[in-house]
This record gives structure tokens, C-alpha cells and sequence, in this order.
């Protein structure tokens, strides 16, 4: 089985930029900010990050001496940088600035299935009409000099799966490497990622397609590379759950033993961050994004439902702080000891919805 995953390919090519590993961080708005980026690129393991979809409307040359979405600090390259929106001039002229920025790749969002994104004709709409996406893809691809890749869904709903045709415009229109997170706009996110479907639109096109979905251990990602013969695999849900999930791949793939974050490790990672967003945004946004991380990150011990409402009720940052420390103080101080690593995840409270 190691040996399996030892010959598995490790990078991926977006033209002339290597993507190794090739395992990357899923977009996600309100979370992959550049703080979230960096602390995850901190743990090790993870070949590339996007930040937070942003609307091309908002990419202004005065917006743009100081865009929230779009900041990014030079060690968190090859960085790309994703847009949504639906007029395809407008969105060529926002690449270009994004470009300017510094971006090493511009990413399109086909995918994003929010009615409030749907509604202008952004995000996952452009699957109802190919040709204007095919004409949107070739505007930027001309506008700027960096590879432009493309990220989409399977289809609106079921009656209308076109994630191979998609795949295909995106190749004619110029585009370097597509990711594709196969359930529909209309699924949201109920069921299930099939992967048939992005083993189906690897087949369809030969630039590198990325795949998307519920994965959520080290096996599940290396499984999916074996299984589908994918390029890259990308997480989003799983590694707010599991941060250290990308350094886990990495030593499975190699054969090397498994870090299993100890609550020292959890303890740790919840308090960087949060001394992390403190160094750049005020105190209730920080409180905000803590709120956010802890409902989704994996505890494993017990009391962790507790935790996570004492962090989600705490009127400031120095009582969310004061609240892990006294979690995670019995297991430092020997007092309790950390039980055996159980495999199922607990329950999450909370679902994240994509903004
Ligand atoms: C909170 C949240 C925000 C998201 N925002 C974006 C986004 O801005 N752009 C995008 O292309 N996908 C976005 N996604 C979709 C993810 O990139 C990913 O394709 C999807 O969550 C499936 O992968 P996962 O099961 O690993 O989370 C978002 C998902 C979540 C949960």
C-alpha cells in the first residue's frame, strides 16, 4: 500500500509554475484569508493557496491600494488569486490588475453556488451558458501573462451535468488547470462528492484537473490520486478540521510515520491563530474568525463541545484565549492524558455555508 503511494506523481504543472506537492487549499471566502494561508503553509505539505473569491467589480485601481481579499505577503507564493463576476470586459480589466498585484495565477469561480452570487450571473450561473464562460475564459486568458485556471461544479442540477463540456471549453479558451468540485449548484452541499465525475473530466481534457471534495484524511487524498489519476488533490473543509492534514499526506506518500497532533499541538494552533489575526485585524473580526475555525476543528478529547460553545460565547479575545488555556491545561500539566486516536470525526457543530 506505501509502496502505492510512493509512486503516486507529487506535482502538477500551471504552465511554467510547478505545483509541488500537489496538494492544495480549497478556496474558501470568509476563511482563506492570508493569515489562514500562512498558518496552514507554517504546518508543511501543502503545494498551493488561493485567497478568497473576489468580485471583479470591487478590483478598482483605488480599491486595489488596499484590498482586503487580495493581501498576501510575498512568503506565501506561488499564490493564486480568484475572481468571480460576469461580464467578461470587466473581469479581463480586474485581471489585469489583479495581475499587477502580483499574482502568480489568476483562478475564475464557476462554482460558487450562493444565491447572492448566482443572482448577478457570477459564480456557478456561467454552467447555464457555456458560451458566454467560453468567451469570459478567452478575455482573460488574453488580458494578462499569467496561467488563468478555471474552478467549477458538475452542472446547475443533475439534468444538466456539463462538467465535461465545461472541461472542455476551458482548454479551448486558453485555460492552464481546471479544478472541479463535482456536485452541483443545485446539491449545495448535501450528498456527496462523486469522484467518477472528476476521474471523467481528467479524461476529457490534458491540461491538469484538480480535484474537490469531502476529503478529509491523509488515506482519503491518496486514495483519490490513486483512483482517479488525477493531477492535484484540493481541501477545504477538512483541513479547518485537520490543519495539519497536507503534513500528513506528505509523510504517508513517503512512507515516514503519521504526525497525530497531540492537545500540546491542538492548543498550540488555536492560540497562533489567534495571536496571528490580532497582528492584523482588530479585536471583534479576530473574535469572529476564531468563532469560525473552532467550529470546525477537530478536538478528539473530551469536552470539546463545551469548548467550542465557551469560545463561541466569549465577549473577547482575552476570554477566548483564557478559555483554551484552561481546556488543554489538565493534559499539559499530566493531569489527563490524551486518549487513543479515534478514527471517526466528532460530530461538527454548525455549518459552514459558502458566502
Ligand atoms: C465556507 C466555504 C467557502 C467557500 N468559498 C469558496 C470560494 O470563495 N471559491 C471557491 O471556488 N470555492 C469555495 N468553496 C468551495 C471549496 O473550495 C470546495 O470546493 C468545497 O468546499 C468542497 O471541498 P471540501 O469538501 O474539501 O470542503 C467554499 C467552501 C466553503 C465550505
Amino acid at each position: 500500500m506505501t509502496d502505492h503511494f510512493q509512486n503516486l506523481p507529487d506535482s502538477y504543472q500551471i504552465r511554467h509554475i510547478t505545483i509541488r506537492p500537489n496538494i492544495v487549499l480549497a478556496p474558501m471566502a470568509g476563511v482563506t484569508d492570508s493569515v489562514f494561508r500562512r498558518l496552514l503553509l507554517s504546518l508543511g505539505g501543502l503545494g498551493l493557496v488561493t485567497t478568497e473569491m473576489t468580485n471583479a467589480a470591487s478590483v478598482t485601481p483605488k480599491a486595489m491600494q488596499r484590498h482586503r481579499l487580495l493581501d498576501y505577503l510575498p512568503e506565501e507564493r506561488p499564490i493564486a488569486m480568484q475572481l468571480s463576476g460576469s461580464e467578461p470586459e470587466l473581469v479581463a480589466a480586474a485581471a489585469r490588475q489583479v495581475e499587477a498585484l502580483g499574482a502568480d495565477i489568476i483562478d475564475f469561480n464557476c462554482g460558487c453556488p450562493s444565491p447572492k452570487v448566482t443572482g448577478g450571473g457570477h459564480g456557478s450561473a456561467l454552467l447555464k451558458d457555456l458560451p458566454k464562460l467560453s468567451r469570459m475564459l478567452t478575455a482573460i486568458t488574453q488580458a494578462v501573462s499569467v496561467p488563468v485556471t478555471l474552478k467549477f461544479r458538475a452542472g446547475w442540477d443533475e439534468d444538466s451535468l456539463n462538467y465535461r463540456e465545461t472541461a472542455r471549453v476551458a482548454e479551448e479558451a486558453g485555460i492552464s488547470a481546471i479544478a472541479l468540485h463535482p456536485r452541483t449548484k443545485v446539491q449545495g452541499y448535501a450528498g456527496s462528492a462523486d469522484w467518477e465525475r472528476i476521474a471523467q473530466a481528467k479524461a476529457a481534457v490534458s491540461i491538469p484537473v484538480i480535484g474537490s471534495g469531502d476529503v478529509k484524511s491523509a488515506e482519503d487524498a491518496l486514495q483519490r490520486l490513486v483512483e482517479t489519476g488525477v493531477d492535484g488533490i484540493m481541501i477545504g473543509r477538512g483541513a479547518m478540521a485537520n490543519p495539519w492534514i497536507f503534513r500528513q499526506i506528505k509523510q504517508l506518500r513517503a512512507g515516514e510515520p503519521v504526525f497525530q497532533p497531540q492537545p500540546a499541538d491542538k492548543r498550540w494552533l488555536l492560540l497562533r491563530y489567534l495571536d496571528m489575526l490580532l497582528e492584523t485585524m482588530p479585536e471583534h473580526h479576530t473574535m469572529g474568525k476564531l468563532k469560525q475555525l473552532i467550529g470546525q476543528f477537530y478536538v478528539g478529547l473530551p469536552g470539546s463541545a463545551a469548548l467550542r460553545r465557551d469560545v463561541q460565547h466569549a465577549k473577547s479575545t482575552a476570554e477566548q484565549r483564557q478559555i483554551i488555556e484552561a481546556y488543554f491545561e489538565p493534559y499539559l500539566a499530566g493531569r489527563m492524558v490524551t486518549p487513543p486516536i479515534v478514527e471517526a470525526p466528532e460530530e461538527l457543530e454548525g455549518a459552514l455555508v459558502e458566502s
